[in-house]
């Protein structure tokens, strides 16, 4: 029998990690926690099962979670989640969709998905609660922190580091070699082709 997973969180983001983990197979979904939806109602088909405050109670009847809460200007969110779960001694897995490829060398941090047509290229590393979402390309040899997010269709040529809580935007290219600094915000669409320093947001724009 498949082991059960909690979900936190139970917006947007979460529907298509559900598609992803049914793909996978590895786990059934037990449902989900969200302080925005009320016990015992329904969120994309699973039951909700509780708020934050149930996690405690919630993790010792599903020892495996999962973070589904997406990350866009910010990865506070996502960051106090991981830090509660872990601190309550939850598993919190990896998950590659069957449609992805991460290279045997690649090495992928706890609670980190990899979705669908993505693609983690020979010796990269990504780090903990990390979402490399859909169509998303790192090539050999990045390193990419804990809590980041590679928007979908985003390239990271080789080579680059990525240091923790970095969201780079969707079909964002990132030059080979480059490094950006933590918590820096990349927009869509944009490249990037020189080192950005630490909380910036990177739109393109000279300032
Ligand atoms: C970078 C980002 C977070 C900035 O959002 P914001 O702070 O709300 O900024 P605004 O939309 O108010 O834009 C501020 C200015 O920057 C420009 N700008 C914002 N993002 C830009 C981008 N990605 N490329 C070029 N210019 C951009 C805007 O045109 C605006 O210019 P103006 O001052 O001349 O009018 C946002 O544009 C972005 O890229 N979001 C990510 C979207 C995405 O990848 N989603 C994927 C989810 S999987």
């Amino acid at each position: 029998m498949k082991e059960q997973l909690l979900l936190i969180g139970g917006g947007g983001h979460a529907a298509a990690c559900i598609d992803v983990l049914r793909l996978s197979g590895i786990f059934s979904i037990a449902g989900f926690v969200d302080p925005a939806l009320e016990p015992g109602t329904n969120c994309f088909g699973y039951p909700v099962l509780g708020r934050d405050e149930d996690l405690p109670a919630l993790a010792r009847l599903y020892p495996n979670a999962f973070i589904t809460v997406g990350q866009i200007k910010t990865p506070t969110v996502r960051m106090r989640l991981f830090a509660t779960l872990a601190a309550l001694g939850c598993n919190l897995p990896r998950i590659v969709s069957p449609l992805a490829h991460a290279a045997d060398s690649a090495n992928l941090g706890a609670g980190t998905i990899v979705m669908h047509f993505a693609l983690v290229n020979a010796y990269a590393r990504v780090g903990k609660n990390c979402i490399v979402n859909t169509r998303a390309v790192i090539e050999h040899e990045c390193h990419i922190g804990d809590h980041c997010h590679i928007a979908v269709g985003a390239v990271v040529c080789g080579n680059v580091t990525v240091e923790d809580g970095v969201f780079i935007g969707a079909g964002a290219v990132c030059r080979q070699g480059i490094h950006i600094g933590a918590g820096a915000v990349i927009g869509c669409g944009t490249t990037v082709l020189t080192d950005i320093p630490a909380g910036t947001i990177f739109t393109g724009k000279k300032c």
